[in-house]
Formats: structure tokens, C-alpha cells, sequence
């Protein structure tokens, strides 16, 4: 039976726990992959930890795994929250934990077996998939009914980010894993040909901007205003926000196609709308980093608030880049290069990881009946080692990706290539080796982290909040 009078913190909970575990897997198989492009060799001779094998499994368990529990965590904390009522159908939401453990659990089994579908972020074949879908359709009926019985008239800002990426999550995913099947584990698209290609990148684009951004943006519409203990800087710039970057970035996902078979106009199409999408990007970052005016000396203060607010300078970089590497005379030289990798990272432990740890860090005090956590100084290193990782790594891809380029387009004046192609390879060397050591030092931050929320779990215990007396309407809890 739920307890009409509490919220549901044991699935937020479970989630948010999760996300620890799985950061330190999904991150520990980062480092083992950029050591086999290091040194190819390493783990020879074991097909399933070859580079091919534990490279999908590195995005999964960093997007669906990582990612994905820290959304559940923060999409039920804030929408309980906001809302001022007990989450819809407890045992329903229970379902969308263990289901999404499950899927977790097949994804760490199959794709070391070499069973993919192929296809890009969408790997993991068609029973899992079916899998996914009842989790996510469950995932949207506990949230949105969350949402239909609140006490409080306003729906709050940061979740109808979430609500946009619940539903269009299940959009992109029950589209782009239409297949026939062959046998158990295995499948064929249902698209063919530049059909395909085009359907796999309007779901992979749109992966990185409702999976990768609209939800995470949800977190920062909740959270900053929370840690900073200011209200958000213009809220109605958060509604413009949202209206203008969901319906943008639909159309931006033949930026991946450049100079493919896809129709050229596709392509301009891609472009275009890739550049518009530097101003909702822009806006929403600068409504998160305002929200700190007038408050800026907490962020010398508060590591939680370091990594926030850090976090969406990362979201600034990296939504400056991408419209920047959509333009097809740019992509032109970075595509195929170790610049889309530093791209990805920037955006991926910049802003999505850092703002993760963020939240986390504020939850877990609160789910266990903490007033904070078990150490403020690890935080605080947590922020050091993890920043320096991250300008490490991305760097290094930075100048590696424009060398690739420069190196590949290089001819001589008979109209011969200057440079073979492994001697391209030979010169990212030191750059792989760089990448390597920032790896491993943002994976030894998010091992303090999984140290310090051990210790804080255990000096606490699981809390119920009491859900407090109806609020005015237009507060937020
Ligand atoms: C310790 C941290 C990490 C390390 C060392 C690491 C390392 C790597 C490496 C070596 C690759 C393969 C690059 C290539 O194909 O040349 C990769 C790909 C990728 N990683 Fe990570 N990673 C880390 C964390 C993360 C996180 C936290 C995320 C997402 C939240 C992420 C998302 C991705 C994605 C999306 C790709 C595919 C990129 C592409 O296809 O262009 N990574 N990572
Ligand atoms: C305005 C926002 C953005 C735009 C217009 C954009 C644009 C681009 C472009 C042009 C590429 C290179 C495509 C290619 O040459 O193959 C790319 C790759 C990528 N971007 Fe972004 N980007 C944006 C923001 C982000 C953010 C915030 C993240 C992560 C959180 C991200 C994650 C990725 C990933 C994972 C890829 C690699 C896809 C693959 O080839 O596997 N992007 N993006």
C-alpha cells in the first residue's frame, strides 16, 4: 500500500545509488577502451573485451546506465516535489527500477557477446528492446500521472523538460528499433538504405538532445535554483527555452550526414537548424547561470554549486562547437576525426557528468537522513581531479582531431596524398596517451564520489519525507 502522507523516496533512492555504481563501471570501461587504442595489443586474444565489443558497451553504460538512473532519480524527486504529492503508482515505479536494471544487466551480457544490432546508441537487439519499451511507457504513466494528480496548479519548468524527453524518448526509440527478427538475437531494420541512415541519426542527434540535454536541463531548472537558494533567473525565458530547443532540434540530425547519399538539401536542412540551435542552447545556459546573480560568492564556497555552474559553462562549449561543426565546410575537416570524440566529452563529462554528480550529491544527504554529506573536502577534490580530467581528455582530442584533418587533406603538388594514412595514426599517439591519463583521473573523482556516498549511506538511513502542507501555488518545494 502507498503511504499517501510520506514521498516516495526508496525508488529515488535506488536510482541515485545506481547511477554511482554505474558511473564507475561505465567510466572504468572509458579508461580500458582508451588504453586499447593506446596500446592495441592489451587485452589481445579475449574477444570479448575487444576494443569493438567494449566500445558499445562504454556508451551504453554511460548514457542508459549512468545517465539514464540519474534521470529516473531526479525526474521522480523533482516531480514529487514540485507537485507536492506522493509518486503515481508506487509498485509501477518499482517496475521501471528493476526493468531498467534488467535492461542494464542484458546490455553488460550481450554486447560483450558481439550481439548488436549495429546501429549507434540503439546496439542492444530486439527482445531487450521490446524490454526498454515497456519500461519507458511505464516510466511516462508514473510521471505523468505523478503530474495529473499534483496539489499544485503550476506545472514547474524543469518538468516539462522531463516530460519532453520521456515522451520523445519513446518516440525515437520504438521508431528507430523497428525490426524484423531472424532468430532470438538477431534482427534487420526495418528501414533500408539512406532510410536507414537517416532514421538512425534523426534518433541518434535527437538521443544526444532530449537523452543528453532536455533531461538534464530538467535537472538544472530544479537543482541550481535549489543549491543556490536563489529562484531562477527568467522564467520566462525557461518557457521559451523549452519551446525552442525541443522544436529545434528534431530537425538538426543530418548534420551527421554530411557529404553522404542523403539529398544535399537534407543536408542544408541539418545545417540550418544545427546553427539555429546555438540560441536556445545559449539562452537556457545563460537562465542557469544567472540564477547565481547577486549569490556568485557561494560558488567559492560550495563544491556542489562548483560542479553545477561548471557543468553549464561545459553545456555553453559544447553547443557553441556542435552548430560550429554542423557547418558542412567545418565538418568537412573534423568528421572521422578524434574531434567529434572531444566534442562528445566535452559535452558528456563536462556537462552531463558534472551536472549528475551535482545532483547526486545534493540528494543523497536528504534521501538518507543526512544534513550533508560524509565529507565537503572530497566533493571538493572530486571538482579538482575531475575538471583537470576533463580539459585533459578533451583537449588532447581537440588537437588530435584538427591534426587528423589537416593530415588527411594534405597533397602535395603532383595531387598526391603527403601523408599516408598510419602516419596519421602515429602522430595521435601522444594524444591517446593524454586522453588516457584524463580518463583515468575522472575516473578516480567519480571513485571518491562512490567512497563518500558508501560513507554518508552508512552513518545514515532511509528517510521518508512527510509531504508538507499544501504549499501556494506558485512555490516550488
Ligand atoms: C572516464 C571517463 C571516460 C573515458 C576515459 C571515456 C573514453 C572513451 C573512449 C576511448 C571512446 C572511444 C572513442 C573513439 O571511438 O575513438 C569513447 C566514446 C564515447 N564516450 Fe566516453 N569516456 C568516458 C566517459 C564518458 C561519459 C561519462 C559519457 C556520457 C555521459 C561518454 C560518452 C561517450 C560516447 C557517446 C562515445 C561515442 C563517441 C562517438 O561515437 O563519437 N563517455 N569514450
Ligand atoms: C547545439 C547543440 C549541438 C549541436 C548543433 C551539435 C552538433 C554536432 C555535430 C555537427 C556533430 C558531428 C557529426 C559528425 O561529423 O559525425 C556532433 C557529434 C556528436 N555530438 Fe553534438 N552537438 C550539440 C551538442 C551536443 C551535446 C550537448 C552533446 C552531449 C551531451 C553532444 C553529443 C554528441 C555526440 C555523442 C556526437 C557523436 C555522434 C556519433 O557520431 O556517434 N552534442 N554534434
Amino acid at each position: 500500500m502507498d503511504n499517501q502522507g510520506t514521498f516516495n523516496y526508496k525508488v529515488v533512492r535506488q536510482f541515485a545509488v545506481m547511477t554511482v555504481v554505474w558511473g564507475v563501471v561505465g567510466m572504468l570501461v572509458g579508461v580500458i577502451i582508451a588504453a586499447e587504442l593506446l596500446w592495441p595489443d592489451l587485452l589481445q586474444g579475449i574477444p570479448w573485451l575487444s576494443y569493438g565489443r567494449l566500445r558499445p558497451l562504454h556508451t551504453n553504460a554511460v548514457i542508459f546506465a549512468f545517465g539514464g538512473c540519474a534521470l529516473f532519480a531526479t525526474s521522480y524527486y523533482c516531480a514529487q516535489r514540485t507537485c507536492q504529492v506522493r509518486l503515481f503508482c508506487g509498485p509501477l515505479a518499482a517496475v521501471t527500477f528493476w526493468g531498467w536494471q534488467i535492461v542494464i544487466v542484458l546490455a553488460a551480457i550481450t554486447l560483450p557477446l558481439g550481439i548488436t544490432s549495429g546501429k549507434e546508441y540503439a546496439e542492444l537487439e530486439w527482445p531487450i528492446d521490446l524490454l526498454i519499451a515497456v519500461v519507458w511507457v511505464s516510466y511516462a504513466v508514473v510521471f505523468f500521472g505523478t503530474l495529473a494528480k499534483r496539489k499544485v496548479e503550476h506545472i514547474y519548468v524543469a518538468n516539462w523538460f522531463f516530460g519532453g524527453f520521456i515522451l520523445t524518448v519513446a518516440l525515437l526509440h520504438i521508431v528507430n528499433s523497428a525490426a524484423m527478427p531472424a532468430s532470438l538475437w538477431k534482427s534487420y531494420s526495418a528501414y533500408a538504405g539512406v532510410q536507414d541512415a537517416m532514421v538512425q541519426w534523426w534518433y541518434g542527434h535527437n538521443a544526444v538532445g532530449f537523452f543528453l540535454t532536455a533531461g538534464f536541463l530538467g535537472m538544472m531548472y530544479y537543482f541550481v535554483p535549489k543549491q543556490a537558494e536563489r529562484p531562477i533567473y527568467s522564467y520566462r525565458l525557461s518557457v521559451v527555452h523549452f519551446w525552442a530547443l525541443i522544436f529545434t532540434y528534431m530537425w538538426a540530425g543530418p548534420h551527421h550526414l554530411h557529404f553522404t547519399a542523403l539529398p544535399d538539401w537534407t543536408q542544408s536542412i541539418g545545417m540550418v537548424f544545427s546553427l539555429i540551435l546555438l540560441a536556445p542552447s545559449w539562452g537556457g545556459m545563460i537562465n542557469g547561470i544567472m540564477t547565481l546573480s547577486g549569490a556568485w560568492h557561494k560558488l567559492r564556497e560550495d563544491p556542489i554549486l562548483k560542479f553545477l555552474i561548471v557543468s553549464l559553462s561545459f553545456y555553453g562549449m559544447s553547443t557553441f562547437e556542435g552548430p560550429m561543426m554542423s557547418i558542412k565546410t567545418v565538418n568537412a575537416l573534423s568528421h572521422y576525426t578524434d574531434w567529434t570524440v572531444g566534442h562528445v566529452h566535452s559535452g558528456a563529462l563536462g556537462w552531463v557528468a558534472f551536472i549528475t554528480f551535482g545532483c547526486i550529491y545534493y540528494l543523497i544527504p536528504r534521501l538518507f537522513g543526512r544534513p550533508q554529506m560524509h565529507s565537503i573536502r572530497l566533493i571538493t577534490l572530486h571538482f579538482w581531479v575531475a575538471t583537470l580530467g576533463v580539459v585533459l581528455y578533451i583537449t588532447a582530442m581537440w588537437i588530435a582531431g584538427v591534426m587528423q584533418g589537416l593530415m588527411w587533406r594534405a597533397t602535395n603538388a603532383d595531387g598526391t596524398l603527403t601523408y599516408s594514412f598510419v602516419e596519421s595514426v602515429k602522430s595521435t599517439f601522444p594524444f591517446y596517451a593524454i586522453r588516457l591519463v584524463g580518463g583515468t583521473m575522472f575516473l578516480a573523482g567519480m571513485l571518491v564520489m562512490a567512497y563518500n556516498v558508501a560513507r554518508t549511506i552508512a552513518a545514515g538511513r532511509a528517510v521518508e519525507a512527510p509531504i508538507p502542507a499544501l504549499a501556494p501555488a506558485s512555490a516550488h518545494a
